[in-house]
């Protein structure tokens, strides 16, 4: 069965101010893959999912979601669309309990569907249920990033949109989120994921991005994928560890 192509973000070009940071770049994520996007630092990884999510403005292209293009539509809008962002080094809010959090990742929508998304928050990660009325800042550095995970799915997005969510967690815990990914892609949602773990990365990626100083210079299926050409891919830029 051919998966469904929710998102086709195309000829996206960024800047801010007169810096030019994205030219011309074009991503698709499918329902039930997961799409990894790498890139040295600097290439524009975090400037295209914030561009997506609405956060920072296009100059010129469109990022279409189930057929519409919210190129221009408000970061709210495309919240309420489907898109769901988890920013890179994402802080829940540590004087908060872990249930207030989650309620923040469904303060737009009606009563009834946001208990549902928190049940089903608390299903999907049951340490979350067990501290619920714990402040945020007590959890451990994974339990808070599952807990940032967890608040962009309450709202039950269509595409989720992960910018390094390992950065800082140790191997083990690392291991545990990239199982995650592989479950929420199983059970049909579009995940982009940003990763510098780009081993690991590819044991849940169905398809690549390589970002080279704001231009697509890869764009394949995983399985097609030649390690020495993503190994340039970051080499063009600077010397990088990739593996
Ligand atoms: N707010 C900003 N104002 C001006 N330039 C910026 C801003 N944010 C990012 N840049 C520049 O845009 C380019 C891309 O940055 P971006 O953060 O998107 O890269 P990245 O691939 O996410 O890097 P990293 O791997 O370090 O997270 C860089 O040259 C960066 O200096
Ligand atoms: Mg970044």
């Amino acid at each position: 069965m051919m998966a469904d192509e929710i998102l086709t973000v195309s000829g996206l070009s960024v800047g801010y101010g007169d810096i030019g940071v994205l030219q011309d770049v074009g991503i698709r994520a499918w329902s039930g893959r997961v799409t990894a996007i790498f890139g040295a630092n600097g290439a524009g990884k975090t400037t295209l999912m914030s561009a997506i999510a609405g956060l920072i403005p296009a100059r010129s292209g469109s990022v279409v979601l189930a057929g519409r293009d919210l190129v221009a539509a408000s970061a709210n809008r495309r919240f309420v669309a489907g898109i769901s962002l988890v920013q890179e080094g994402k802080r829940v809010f540590h004087q908060r309990t872990v249930e207030e959090n989650l309620r923040l990742g469904g303060y737009r929508m009606g009563r009834r569907e946001r208990a549902a998304g928190l049940d089903g928050a608390y299903d999907r990660f049951p340490v979350l249920a067990d501290r619920r009325a714990a402040r945020a800042g007590s959890l451990s550095g994974g339990q808070q990033q599952m807990l940032a995970i967890a608040q962009a799915l309450v709202s039950q997005p269509k595409v989720l949109l992960l910018d390094e969510p390992s950065a800082g967690l140790a191997p083990i815990i690392v291991a545990e989120l990239l199982g995650t990914i592989s479950t929420l892609s199983s059970e049909g949602m579009a995940v982009v994921l940003v990763e510098q773990l780009v081993g690991q990365a590819m044991t849940v990626a169905d398809h690549v991005i390589a970002l080279q100083q704001g231009r697509v210079v890869i764009d394949s299926p995983a399985a097609g994928v030649d390690g020495d050409q993503l190994h340039a891919a970051y080499l063009g830029e600077q010397d990088h560890t990739v593996v």
